[in-house]
């Protein structure tokens, strides 16, 4: 996956980029992230890349010139089929883990990072095809939102972890909560791993760990547990949980 950046900061990327799974992919062709810096784009004397807002009110918002030749420029580098354009803001659609496995599947992302008030309405309107939140509730700028989403998304890419089997199991995979997890030593300062674990029996430890995962979604999400979803072996467990407690 190609993945353009448009940024006012792009020095924020470096250490990320160059860091754990995400370099690897990078180091292995998975994936490429190339930062634009928005001011090397402004027309103007000064470099500027915001201004005041019309109408009056706080704070500055980014300029069109600068980031328009921007998007134009990073779009020139690919041909007949563009990528999608996602802007960063707080107004977007709220990432999930299912947007994030649909974004996996596209060949290349370009991520538009605003500051300020953000940016001019009129490059949403003409370039923008996606907005997408981290969360409700307003940053600073879109960086750190780009840099949740890349995460989130190339670690998806087929290859880029080791075993694919873990994602499948990871919470909001496939609408639970991951089980609990444990690593060695099996004792520690008193505190023991469940037996089960122990045990080799495969059967046994996919039962425990099925049935620590809608624990920990009853206990933790319970808004994420649709009891009408869950098969007749998943309602016996939660059942089973709910006799306990
Ligand atoms: C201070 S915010 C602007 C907020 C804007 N005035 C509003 O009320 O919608 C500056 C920039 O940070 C980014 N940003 C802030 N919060 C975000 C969030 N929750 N998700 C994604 N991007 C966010 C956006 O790129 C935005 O243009």
């Amino acid at each position: 996956m190609k993945i353009d950046v448009l940024t006012l900061f792009p020095e924020m990327f470096e250490t990320f980029r160059t860091s754990s799974i995400l370099s690897r992919a990078v180091a292995n062709n998975m994936v490429s992230i190339q930062t634009h810096n928005i001011r090397d784009f402004a027309a103007n004397k000064h470099k500027n890349t915001d201004d005041y807002p019309y109408g009056g009110g706080a704070g500055m918002v980014m300029m069109v010139q600068p980031l328009s030749d921007a998007i134009k420029h990073v779009l020139a580098g690919y041909g007949e089929e563009k990528p999608k354009v996602i802007y960063l803001s707080p107004q977007g659609k709220v990432l999930t883990q299912s947007l994030a496995q649909q974004l996996s599947k596209e060949p290349a992302l370009i991520l538009l990072c605003g500051h300020y008030e953000g940016i001019d309405q009129r490059i949403i309107d003409r370039y923008v095809d996606m907005e997408i939140s981290i969360g409700d509730y307003v940053l600073t700028g879109g960086e750190l939102p780009a840099m949740v989403l890349i995460d989130c998304v190339t670690r998806l890419i087929p290859g880029v972890l080791g075993s694919s089997q873990s994602i499948l199991e990871e919470s909001h995979s496939a609408g639970l909560l991951e089980y609990p997890q444990y690593t060695r030593p099996a004792v520690y300062d008193g505190d023991a791993v469940p037996e089960v674990l122990l045990s080799g029996n495969h059967k046994e430890i996919e039962r425990w760990r099925r049935q620590q995962s809608l624990k920990n979604t009853l206990l933790k999400r319970p808004d994420l547990l649709n009891r009408d979803a869950l098969s007749d072996e998943d309602l016996k467990l939660l059942k089973e949980l709910e006799d306990t407690f």
